[in-house]
């Protein structure tokens, strides 16, 4: 492609536009990284034109951007860059009209990024195609949820295949721009320290752990037909389980990380009927109070009445069918008013054969806790002797913060500044390969037709805690806690 590229967001006043993408295109901007970046070209719906569309998202940007990074005369050159046009999916003549706009540019290279109804992808890109703006430096970026099964996830793809080539496909999940997600090619692949012990000779299990503040108000009629599993554990889960699980890759180019993910989504053990009830747990969130404030529950919210068979917590126990992680359970829990917003992913290593000392704290084993959010750290867990006179030997837990605090916050960025920024470069190592994705909705689908057969209940939690109690139990029976 050459070097510039219009941007062009169908769904570009819609919701992830507003709080994301153009936060995130403005502080791209801001930081001198959008040179690339010729146009940005929103469109939708609405009966608005230009010059309304840069007011409001003016208005937009001063309330969604990071606390002190709105800034006047970076504004006044960025507003120049932003142009509307009403279009509806299926409107050909609309697609005229971009097509008349992309005609005045100067930038040879498209890039279209659907945040629509992932319904209306495959149609966006056949009227793309049909006016004529699509060609070998043109790209798409396709935003979850990337179907409701494997079916759809499909056909999906097969639509937007006839249209655009699998290397300029950009399937997001934004878990993959966190930076500690990425950190972790950093931490297993750079170091020897880790690597030589990361298996199932020295691990003995793995936790992860997506938890949330917020419920679903807003957006409940996606939910209610969602839940959490194919919400978050269909993408950002299992993105982050097959880094943490994946073998060391050829190289660092994007096939080859690629091929590794793979092939650890082809080695989960299928959940079925048979053993859905020691595997998983489901949960739906009842009235309580999260960080201090009464909150409602998910059935009492507007419009979910219906939905009493929708989960908004999920816990599952997956094991990883191949050589290196038989017999280490990956424990994974997920969930909406949680008792506060964390990300995190525990190794936990198994002891060491034999104890030389009185007061081993038997629980008490190495572990190295990634924490992903709200801070991106990185904590090793070790026991160190007790100083002083009056402690011969004893021993007391130590931890080891692996966390370079100095680059973090200047440095810090979104998750879709990265995205966005590696999609205008053509580079696809952060985003989901079309197999990924279809392999991880095979397995999902096998849970779901297991909760299916079984009758798996959803049960309640209250709204500020860690979900329901099945959830201890799920890692209790194997002689588990969850890492708090
Ligand atoms: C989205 C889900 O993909 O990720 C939301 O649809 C969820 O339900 C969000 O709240 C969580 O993202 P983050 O970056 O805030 O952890």
């Amino acid at each position: 492609m050459s070097d510039m590229v219009d941007l062009v967001i169908f769904g570009g006043t819609g919701d992830l536009s507003t709080r994301k993408l153009l936060p995130a295109l403005f502080q791209l901007h801001r930081h001198g990284l959008a040179e690339r970046l010729h146009r940005i070209i929103a469109t939708g719906r609405a009966e608005t034109d230009t010059d309304s569309f840069r007011e409001e998202a003016r208005g937009n940007l001063q309330r969604f951007l990071p606390e002190g990074r709105w800034d006047d005369g970076i504004w006044d050159a960025f507003r120049e860059r932003l142009y509307y046009v009403r279009v509806e999916a299926d409107h050909p003549q609309h697609y005229s009209d971009l097509a008349g706009l992309l005609d005045t540019g100067e930038a040879p290279g498209r890039l279209y990024y659907l945040a629509t109804l992932p319904a209306l992808y495959g149609e966006i890109c056949r009227q793309l195609q049909g006016a004529g703006v699509v060609d070998e430096y043109s790209r798409v970026v396709l935003e979850k949820p990337l179907g409701h099964d494997l079916a759809s996830c499909h056909a999906i793809n097969a639509q937007v295949a006839q249209v655009f080539d699998e290397e300029a496909t950009f399937r997001i999940d934004h878990y993959l721009g966190k930076e500690t997600v990425q950190n972790l090619l950093a931490l297993r692949f750079g170091n020897q320290l880790f690597h030589p012990m990361w298996n199932n000779t020295y691990i003995e299990s793995v936790q992860i752990t997506v938890a949330e503040e917020i419920g679903v108000a807003g957006r409940g009629s996606y939910y209610a037909d969602t839940g959490a599993l194919r919400d978050m554990v269909q993408n950002h889960l299992l993105q982050v389980l097959s880094i943490v699980a994946m073998e060391p890759p050829a190289t660092l180019q994007p096939g080859d990380i690629r091929d590794e993910k793979m092939k650890v989504l082809r080695c989960l053990e299928p959940i079925s009927a048979d053993n859905v009830a020691e595997c998983t747990v489901r949960g739906r969130y009842a009235a309580g109070a999260v960080a201090g404030e009464a909150v409602r529950g998910f059935l009492e919210e507007d419009a979910f009445h219906d939905a009493d068979t929708t989960e908004t917590f999920v816990a599952l126990k997956v094991n990883i069918n191949n050589w290196r992680w038989a017999g280490v359970p990956f424990y994974l829990r997920t969930g909406k008013r949680l008792t506060r917003r964390y990300s995190e992913i525990v190794i936990e290593y198994r002891r060491q054969p034999f104890s030389l000392f009185a007061n081993d704290p038997q629980e008490l084993t190495n572990k190295l806790v990634i924490h992903l959010q709200p801070e991106e750290s990185i904590t090793l867990h070790t026991l160190n002797k007790k100083p002083g006179l009056r402690s011969k030997l004893k021993l007391k837990p130590v931890e080891l913060h692996l966390t370079d605090d100095d680059e973090r916050d200047e440095d810090s960025y979104d998750a879709y500044e990265r995205l966005l920024l590696d999609a205008l470069h053509g580079d696809q190592t952060l985003f989901m390969r079309r197999d990924e994705v279809e392999t991880a909705w095979r397995w999902i689908d096998t849970i779901i037709a297991a909760w299916e057969e079984a009758g798996t209940p959803v049960k309640n939690y209250n709204a500020g805690t860690m979900g329901p109690n099945a959830a201890t139990a799920l890692v209790a029976v194997d002689g588990r806690q969850w890492h708090e």
